[in-house]
Protein backbone atom coordinates (compact mmCIF):
# COMPACT_ATOMS: atom_id res chain seq x y z
CA UNK A 1 0.00 0.00 0.00
CA UNK A 2 2.91 2.59 0.99
CA UNK A 3 4.76 1.34 -1.93
CA UNK A 4 1.94 1.97 -4.17
CA UNK A 5 1.43 5.32 -2.41
CA UNK A 6 4.91 6.38 -3.50
CA UNK A 7 5.69 4.75 -6.69
CA UNK A 8 4.36 6.49 -9.95
CA UNK A 9 1.46 5.20 -11.29
CA UNK A 10 3.06 4.80 -15.19
CA UNK A 11 5.85 2.66 -14.13
CA UNK A 12 5.63 -0.82 -14.05
CA UNK A 13 6.78 -2.57 -10.75
CA UNK A 14 10.30 -2.84 -11.24
CA UNK A 15 10.57 -4.68 -7.94
CA UNK A 16 9.08 -6.64 -5.01
CA UNK A 17 7.69 -4.77 -2.09
CA UNK A 18 10.42 -5.81 -0.07
CA UNK A 19 12.81 -4.90 -2.20
CA UNK A 20 11.46 -1.29 -2.62
CA UNK A 21 11.53 -0.88 1.07
CA UNK A 22 15.21 -1.88 0.99
CA UNK A 23 16.04 0.76 -1.62
CA UNK A 24 14.16 3.16 0.34
CA UNK A 25 15.72 2.53 3.62
CA UNK A 26 18.98 2.92 2.58
CA UNK A 27 18.04 5.76 0.62
CA UNK A 28 16.63 7.14 3.77
CA UNK A 29 19.30 6.67 6.18
CA UNK A 30 21.84 8.54 3.50
CA UNK A 31 19.21 11.31 3.78
CA UNK A 32 19.11 11.25 7.66
CA UNK A 33 22.45 11.74 7.83
CA UNK A 34 22.84 14.78 5.38
CA UNK A 35 19.93 16.48 6.61
CA UNK A 36 21.79 19.62 6.31
CA UNK A 37 21.93 19.54 2.85
CA UNK A 38 19.14 17.07 2.26
CA UNK A 39 16.40 18.85 4.48
CA UNK A 40 14.89 15.88 3.95
CA UNK A 41 11.79 13.56 6.13
CA UNK A 42 10.40 11.43 3.52
CA UNK A 43 10.62 11.20 -0.17
CA UNK A 44 8.37 13.52 -2.09
CA UNK A 45 4.95 11.54 -2.80
CA UNK A 46 3.85 11.32 -6.97
CA UNK A 47 0.86 13.25 -5.43
CA UNK A 48 3.18 16.35 -4.56
CA UNK A 49 5.34 15.95 -8.03
CA UNK A 50 2.34 16.19 -9.99
CA UNK A 51 1.03 18.75 -8.47
CA UNK A 52 3.95 20.15 -9.04
CA UNK A 53 4.15 19.67 -12.78
CA UNK A 54 0.16 21.09 -12.81
CA UNK A 55 0.28 23.35 -15.98
CA UNK A 56 3.18 22.05 -17.96
CA UNK A 57 2.51 21.11 -21.37
CA UNK A 58 4.75 18.40 -21.63
CA UNK A 59 4.25 17.62 -25.69
CA UNK A 60 6.57 21.28 -25.39
CA UNK A 61 8.70 20.41 -23.01
CA UNK A 62 12.38 18.98 -24.52
CA UNK A 63 14.37 20.47 -21.85
CA UNK A 64 13.06 20.20 -18.25
CA UNK A 65 16.09 20.55 -15.13
CA UNK A 66 15.47 19.37 -11.38
CA UNK A 67 16.89 20.45 -8.43
CA UNK A 68 18.03 17.85 -5.96
CA UNK A 69 17.16 14.54 -7.32
CA UNK A 70 18.28 12.58 -4.53
CA UNK A 71 17.91 8.72 -5.47
CA UNK A 72 16.26 9.14 -8.57
CA UNK A 73 12.60 8.70 -6.79
CA UNK A 74 11.47 11.62 -8.19
CA UNK A 75 13.64 11.74 -11.49
CA UNK A 76 11.49 8.51 -12.37
CA UNK A 77 8.43 10.41 -11.92
CA UNK A 78 9.09 13.28 -14.14
CA UNK A 79 10.42 11.61 -16.74
CA UNK A 80 7.19 9.43 -17.14
CA UNK A 81 5.46 12.68 -17.91
CA UNK A 82 8.09 13.59 -20.70
CA UNK A 83 8.35 13.28 -24.77
CA UNK A 84 11.10 10.09 -25.90
CA UNK A 85 12.79 12.86 -27.42
CA UNK A 86 13.25 15.53 -24.23
CA UNK A 87 15.98 15.93 -22.00
CA UNK A 88 16.29 15.70 -17.99
CA UNK A 89 19.15 17.43 -16.80
CA UNK A 90 19.27 16.36 -12.80
CA UNK A 91 21.10 18.39 -10.47
CA UNK A 92 22.19 16.57 -7.45
CA UNK A 93 25.16 17.00 -5.55
CA UNK A 94 25.37 14.01 -2.77
CA UNK A 95 27.28 11.32 -3.98
CA UNK A 96 25.74 8.44 -2.41
CA UNK A 97 22.51 9.07 -3.46
CA UNK A 98 23.96 9.71 -7.11
CA UNK A 99 24.38 5.97 -6.86
CA UNK A 100 21.12 5.06 -6.53
CA UNK A 101 20.13 7.63 -9.83
CA UNK A 102 22.72 6.22 -11.96
CA UNK A 103 20.52 3.01 -11.80
CA UNK A 104 17.82 4.29 -13.93
CA UNK A 105 18.87 3.72 -17.84
CA UNK A 106 16.96 6.03 -19.68
CA UNK A 107 18.60 7.78 -22.78
CA UNK A 108 16.47 11.04 -21.74
CA UNK A 109 18.25 11.18 -18.22
CA UNK A 110 21.52 13.30 -17.93
CA UNK A 111 23.06 13.10 -14.45
CA UNK A 112 24.61 16.60 -13.23
CA UNK A 113 26.84 16.04 -10.30
CA UNK A 114 26.89 19.88 -9.79
CA UNK A 115 24.55 22.51 -7.49
CA UNK A 116 21.63 23.88 -8.88
CA UNK A 117 23.38 27.42 -8.99
CA UNK A 118 25.42 25.92 -11.86
CA UNK A 119 22.88 25.58 -14.50
CA UNK A 120 23.08 28.36 -16.94
CA UNK A 121 26.84 26.88 -17.58
CA UNK A 122 25.74 23.45 -17.35
CA UNK A 123 23.30 24.50 -20.29
CA UNK A 124 25.79 26.38 -22.22
CA UNK A 125 28.25 23.44 -22.21
CA UNK A 126 25.44 21.07 -23.54
CA UNK A 127 24.55 23.58 -26.41
CA UNK A 128 20.84 24.27 -24.61
CA UNK A 129 19.56 27.02 -25.13
CA UNK A 130 16.93 27.49 -22.30
CA UNK A 131 14.65 25.36 -20.30
CA UNK A 132 11.07 24.17 -20.68
CA UNK A 133 10.55 23.62 -17.12
CA UNK A 134 12.29 23.47 -13.59
CA UNK A 135 11.21 21.12 -10.89
CA UNK A 136 12.73 22.32 -7.68
CA UNK A 137 13.50 19.78 -4.25
CA UNK A 138 16.39 21.48 -2.85
CA UNK A 139 15.72 22.15 0.91
CA UNK A 140 15.76 26.43 -0.23
CA UNK A 141 15.09 27.84 3.60
CA UNK A 142 18.24 25.81 5.59
CA UNK A 143 20.23 27.13 2.37
CA UNK A 144 22.23 30.29 2.57
CA UNK A 145 20.17 33.39 1.41
CA UNK A 146 22.91 34.11 -1.84
CA UNK A 147 23.09 30.69 -2.84
CA UNK A 148 19.15 30.83 -2.91
CA UNK A 149 18.89 34.28 -4.58
CA UNK A 150 21.27 32.85 -7.29
CA UNK A 151 19.67 29.87 -8.32
CA UNK A 152 16.34 31.82 -8.39
CA UNK A 153 17.96 34.23 -10.71
CA UNK A 154 19.66 31.81 -12.44
CA UNK A 155 16.49 29.41 -13.36
CA UNK A 156 14.49 32.98 -14.20
CA UNK A 157 17.07 33.76 -16.85
CA UNK A 158 17.27 29.96 -18.16
CA UNK A 159 13.46 29.51 -18.36
CA UNK A 160 11.50 29.33 -21.59
CA UNK A 161 8.84 32.37 -21.87
CA UNK A 162 6.13 30.38 -20.68
CA UNK A 163 8.17 27.61 -19.11
CA UNK A 164 7.36 26.82 -15.08
CA UNK A 165 9.61 27.25 -12.29
CA UNK A 166 8.32 24.67 -9.38
CA UNK A 167 9.75 24.25 -5.69
CA UNK A 168 8.59 21.92 -2.81
CA UNK A 169 8.92 23.61 0.86
CA UNK A 170 7.82 22.54 4.06
CA UNK A 171 7.64 26.03 5.52
CA UNK A 172 7.05 29.59 3.75
CA UNK A 173 10.27 30.78 4.74
CA UNK A 174 11.14 31.81 1.26
CA UNK A 175 8.18 32.86 0.05
CA UNK A 176 9.23 36.57 -0.02
CA UNK A 177 12.46 35.88 -2.01
CA UNK A 178 10.96 33.56 -3.86
CA UNK A 179 8.43 37.04 -5.03
CA UNK A 180 11.55 39.37 -4.98
CA UNK A 181 13.15 37.52 -7.86
CA UNK A 182 9.93 35.87 -9.33
CA UNK A 183 7.03 38.18 -8.77
CA UNK A 184 3.34 36.55 -9.30
CA UNK A 185 4.68 33.77 -7.96
CA UNK A 186 2.27 31.54 -5.78
CA UNK A 187 1.91 28.96 -3.12
CA UNK A 188 -0.50 25.97 -2.99
CA UNK A 189 -0.48 23.65 -0.38
CA UNK A 190 -0.23 19.29 -0.41
CA UNK A 191 -1.73 17.65 2.04
CA UNK A 192 -0.55 14.27 0.51
CA UNK A 193 2.98 14.10 0.94
CA UNK A 194 4.49 13.39 4.46
CA UNK A 195 4.55 16.04 5.78
CA UNK A 196 2.37 18.11 3.72
CA UNK A 197 3.87 20.30 1.67
CA UNK A 198 3.92 23.78 -0.06
CA UNK A 199 4.56 24.02 -3.27
CA UNK A 200 5.41 27.06 -5.30
CA UNK A 201 4.53 27.95 -8.57
CA UNK A 202 6.00 30.67 -11.04
CA UNK A 203 5.46 30.65 -14.60
CA UNK A 204 7.78 33.17 -16.93
CA UNK A 205 5.39 35.80 -18.98
CA UNK A 206 5.49 35.16 -22.49
C1 LIG B 1 14.61 16.91 -0.06
S1 LIG B 1 15.82 15.99 -1.00
C2 LIG B 1 14.81 15.59 -2.42
C3 LIG B 1 15.00 14.19 -2.94
C4 LIG B 1 13.94 13.74 -3.94
N1 LIG B 1 13.94 14.59 -5.11
C5 LIG B 1 12.56 13.77 -3.32
O1 LIG B 1 11.89 14.81 -3.44
O2 LIG B 1 12.11 12.77 -2.76
C6 LIG B 1 16.78 17.36 -1.55
C7 LIG B 1 17.99 16.99 -2.40
O3 LIG B 1 18.64 18.18 -2.84
C8 LIG B 1 20.04 17.95 -2.88
N2 LIG B 1 20.67 19.27 -2.89
C9 LIG B 1 20.91 20.12 -1.85
N3 LIG B 1 21.47 21.26 -2.29
C10 LIG B 1 21.60 21.15 -3.65
C11 LIG B 1 22.10 21.99 -4.68
N4 LIG B 1 22.60 23.21 -4.42
N5 LIG B 1 22.04 21.54 -5.96
C12 LIG B 1 21.53 20.32 -6.25
N6 LIG B 1 21.06 19.47 -5.32
C13 LIG B 1 21.09 19.87 -4.03
C14 LIG B 1 20.29 17.10 -1.63
O4 LIG B 1 21.49 16.38 -1.71
C15 LIG B 1 19.04 16.20 -1.64
O5 LIG B 1 19.27 14.99 -2.32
Amino acid sequence: MVAEFLTPKSLPPATTATELWEVMARSLLTYWKNIRTTGMIMPTTTFAVDHMLRGVDFEQCQNVAEFGSGDGHTTKMILSHLPKTAKLFAFEINEDLRRSLELITDPRLVIIPRGAETLQQVLQEQQVPNIDTIISFIPMSILPKPLVQGILQSSKHCLKPGGKFSQIQYNLKMRPLLREVMPGSYFTLEMRNIPPAFLGHWFKKV
